[in-house]
């Protein structure tokens, strides 16, 4: 069977491979999954695969994201409304599970229904009938649902948050991803793919691979926003690389690290009372620094303000003391005295 839309997630470590076998063998079945992964991990497309491996294949594949609507407007779009069931109900429009009659419906963050939409859904799981908002008529449907979250439901449940006759329902089986730190096999494999499809979407002639130091970094990250981030940064690193027959060194894991960064809660003017010294930065001092109390202390002030730079900078390059001088404009040597002046390092 060819499928063009069959989406093929790469990998080769123990856990993914059995996430795969499971899927295929789920797929075929005419009955709910639940799909549960932190953010990034593939939780989207394993629901299409799941569509397009099962009988369905050649039906709708229809999505929605519950946490992305208020509760009226998510229960109009999933059961559709009638003419003049609310101002602007111009005309009758169908809702998404009427749109995925015959095939499959994908409820994305699913943890976020608000109760009275999630009675509604339940009722659709366990009869195939529904009403449209401001209709009497009652819809029958058959559609296959595939759910998603990134949240304890379980738990959800328990605290009386969701309810737990759906969350029995839906999940006849659950399919949790496995985030992508503990699946240090399939990093390097990914980052190759995504460096080489980099390459071409540039419309350069080669890929020169990465270094070994480039690839124990990959390694040693913890990868919160998983395969989404590891693409992010990856295509980062080689758009930004400027010799290209040079193997990639440079790697950024969090693209807003800059000593310019504001702060997050900026402090009112009459907190700041003497403005640090130029360049700008000190103008967005992060509100995070420690400040000494008592008396004004100038010195104090400044010391805690080169310290949390410091800090900041040497985050921002996964704690390489090379790369946070190149980062700073600061030699080696230079960088040492200033992380031991401020305790940063032993010695
Ligand atoms: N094993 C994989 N092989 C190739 N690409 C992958 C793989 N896993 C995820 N991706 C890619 O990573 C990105 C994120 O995947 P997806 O949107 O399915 O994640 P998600 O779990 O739904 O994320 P979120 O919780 O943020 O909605 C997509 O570009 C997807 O194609
Ligand atoms: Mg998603």
């Amino acid at each position: 069977m060819d499928i063009p839309e069959l989406p093929s997630p790469l990998g080769r470590s123990p856990s993914f491979l059995s996430t795969m076998s499971a899927i295929s063998l789920l797929a075929p079945l005419n009955k709910p999954v639940l799909v549960i992964g932190e953010r990034g991990t593939g939780k989207e497309l394993v629901a299409s695969r799941l569509h397009y491996l099962s009988s369905r294949w050649n039906q709708p594949f229809v999505k929605l994201n519950c946490a992305a609507l208020a509760e009226s407007l998510l229960e109009a779009e999933l059961f559709g409304h009638e003419t003049g069931a609310f101002t602007g109900a111009q005309k009758r429009r169908l809702g998404r599970f009427e749109l995925a009659h015959r095939g499959t419906l994908f409820l994305d963050e699913i943890a976020n229904a608000p109760m009275t939409v999630q009675e509604t859904i339940l009722r659709v799981v366990e009869y195939g009938t529904f009403e449209r908002v401001g209709g009497s008529e009652t819809v029958r449907v058959d559609v296959r649902l595939v759910a998603a979250t990134n949240v304890d439901l379980p738990a959800m449940a328990a605290a009386g948050k969701f309810r737990a006759d759906l969350l029995d329902r839906l999940a006849f089986d659950v399919v949790t991803l496995p985030p992508l730190r503990h699946r240090q096999e399939d990093l390097e494999l990914l980052a190759e793919h995504m460096a080489l499809e980099m390459t071409k979407e540039l419309k350069r002639d080669v890929f020169p691979g990465f270094t070994q130091r480039a690839i124990d970094q990959l390694a040693a990250y913890h990868w919160p926003g998983n395969v989404r981030e590891l693409k992010n940064v990856i295509e980062r690193a080689i758009y930004r690389a400027t010799d290209l027959e040079e193997p990639i060194d440079e790697i950024v894991f969090d693209p807003f690290a800059s000593p310019w960064r504001p702060a997050e809660n900026p402090a009112p003017a009459a907190a700041a009372p003497i403005a640090a010294p130029a360049p700008a930065p000190a103008a967005s001092a992060p509100a995070s620094a420690p400040v000494p109390t008592g008396a004004y202390d100038f010195c104090e002030h400044i010391r805690l303000y080169e310290r949390e730079l410091l800090r900041r900078a040497l985050e921002a390059n996964a704690h390489h003391q090379k790369n946070t001088a190149k980062y700073l404009e600061m030699t080696y040597h230079q960088l040492r005295a200033q992380l031991r002046k401020h305790g940063l390092i032993g010695g």
